[in-house]
């Protein structure tokens, strides 16, 4: 067992934990030992070691439930958010066909033509901020693929409820923990205002995709068309219960991802003149396929390394079923909470020579294949991993490809705006202007 490090006082919330430990954190590799013990109640144990991660991961992932949020359910009902085994299994099942590569394939046309509206509104500005571009731009995206909606009225509408719940629930959480809670039970009345819209919206996408099976192009139709398993027919609260988990796992995920990308890109010239020159000069077609998206794999080397130093989910949380010992011998007692930061793992010298350095090379070296399971883990490990990786990987690579050949994306001269590495969304802006020689957005 390593050294201990106390916990925060009163306040128990992952973002506090982030504001007191993030300095602690990343001088933990050479100050610590190989899991690191917070007191509270009940007591965390935070992992290091990627031998300790995959077990609690996968191999005795059946001991290290996820945890959830007393209440969750209202929203994210039995959805894969809030599920275990069996249900769990089944809603993946019920999603995967929205990841494979034919509907990937459906889903880059509209990546594409959203990439080139977003490259149309930045030609006329000169300075942007990336985090709120790419809130509304992934959003939409979402929304037009996996949703099937075509009426931006209705997408706005479904955007703003999105974004009064995620203010609600963060507000909620907080109550939780100040004593006593002063605003509870005005916050769960509009909480549950909001869901009942949501969930208002969210039901007619449901019979929209039930009622037009066969030429439907929205996940529900999709998922109806390709259910094969006689022994449970998804119900319409099943199907409503996965799109609104989609959309919650979804919508601020990949929006943090690609915009620190941009940021650390914008940061790193060499870098930037790396991927260009891997991109051919005459494209085989235009807009670029799937399969011509995914021979760039510097560019998503350059999102893999952005989901390195910034991880969009940088603390994944388990709770410990029974007492258990870990591979580093670390023994974890019943009913404890297990930490597991992929923003520390993945900052560790061990795994990634010059740990802050942002470079997406490094994924294309030798040394990558040298890399254990679990020292690099963005999107989780094992059965609970992120089902959607290939598609937030697909829209990154699209929108990064058009904004390289087009544009230049630079830090501001008086250098007002660096991000600040600790938060989870990069603030601040960045100067743009359209490339010269490679054309205008279409
Ligand atoms: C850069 C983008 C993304 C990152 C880094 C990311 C990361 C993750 C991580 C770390 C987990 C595992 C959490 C855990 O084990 O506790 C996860 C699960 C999940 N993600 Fe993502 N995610 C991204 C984008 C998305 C998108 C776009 C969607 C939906 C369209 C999505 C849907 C989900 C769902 C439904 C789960 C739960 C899977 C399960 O429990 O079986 N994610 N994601």
């Amino acid at each position: 067992m390593g050294d201990s490090i106390v916990g925060v006082p009163g306040e128990n919330s992952l973002d506090a934990l982030k504001r007191e430990f993030a300095q602690t954190l990343v001088r933990w590799p050479k100050d610590f030992g190989r899991v690191a013990l917070i007191r509270g109640f009940p007591d965390k144990y935070l992992l290091r070691s990627p031998a300790d991660l995959k077990h609690v991961l996968a191999l005795r992932r059946h001991n290290y439930p996820k945890q959830t949020v007393p209440g969750a359910d209202l929203l994210l009902g039995e959805g894969l958010l809030m599920s275990d085994e069996p249900q769990s299994s089944f809603h993946r099942a019920l999603v995967r066909p929205a990841f494979h590569r034919d509907f990937l394939s459906e889903c880059l046309s509209t990546m594409t033509k959203e990439s080139m509206r977003l490259i149309d509104r930045w030609s006329a500005l000169s300075e942007i901020d990336p985090a709120a571009e790419m809130r509304t731009f992934t959003f939409d995206v979402l929304a037009k693929t996996l949703l099937g909606l075509d009426d931006n009225k209705i997408v706005r509408e479904l955007y703003s409820l999105v974004v009064s719940l995620t203010i609600s629930v963060s507000r909620i959480t907080k109550d939780l923990t100040t004593r006593p809670p002063v605003s509870l039970p005005r916050e769960m009345e509009r909480f549950r205002w909001q869901v009942q819209s949501l969930n208002t919206i969210v039901d007619d996408i449901v019979a929209e995709g039930v009622n037009n099976q066969d030429e439907g192009r929205n996940l529900v139709s999709l998922v109806l068309r390709e259910w094969r398993d006689e022994s449970r027919t998804p119900s319409k609260k099943d199907l409503r219960d996965s799109l609104v988990n989609l959309l919650w796992a979804g919508t601020s995920t990949t929006a943090v991802g690609i915009s620190w990308m941009f940021h650390c890109l914008a940061r790193s010239p060499d870098s930037v003149r790396l991927l260009s020159s891997s991109i051919p000069d005459k494209p085989p077609e235009d807009p670029l396929s799937f399969t011509a998206l995914h021979s760039l794999t510097l560019l998503d080397d350059a999102f893999s390394e952005a989901l390195r130093l910034h991880p969009p989910e940088w603390m994944l949380i388990r709770a410990a079923r029974e007492e258990d010992v870990l591979p580093s011998g670390a023994i974890i007692p019943k009913g404890s909470t297990i930490l597991m930061s992929p923003w520390t793992t993945q900052r560790n010298p061990d795994y990634f020579p010059s740990p802050e350095a942002f470079n997406p090379a490094r994924f294309s070296s030798d040394q990558s294949l040298s890399i254990p399971d679990c020292a690099y883990f963005p999107w989780g490990f094992g059965s609970r991993k992120c089902i959607a990786e290939p598609f937030a990987r697909l829209e990154a690579v699209t929108v990064l490809y058009h904004v390289l050949t087009r544009m230049d994306l630079v830090p501001p001269e008086n250098g007002r705006t660096a991000p600040n590495e600790f938060e989870r969304w990069p603030s601040g802006v960045l100067n743009v202007s359209l490339r010269d020689g490679r054309g205008q957005a279409a």
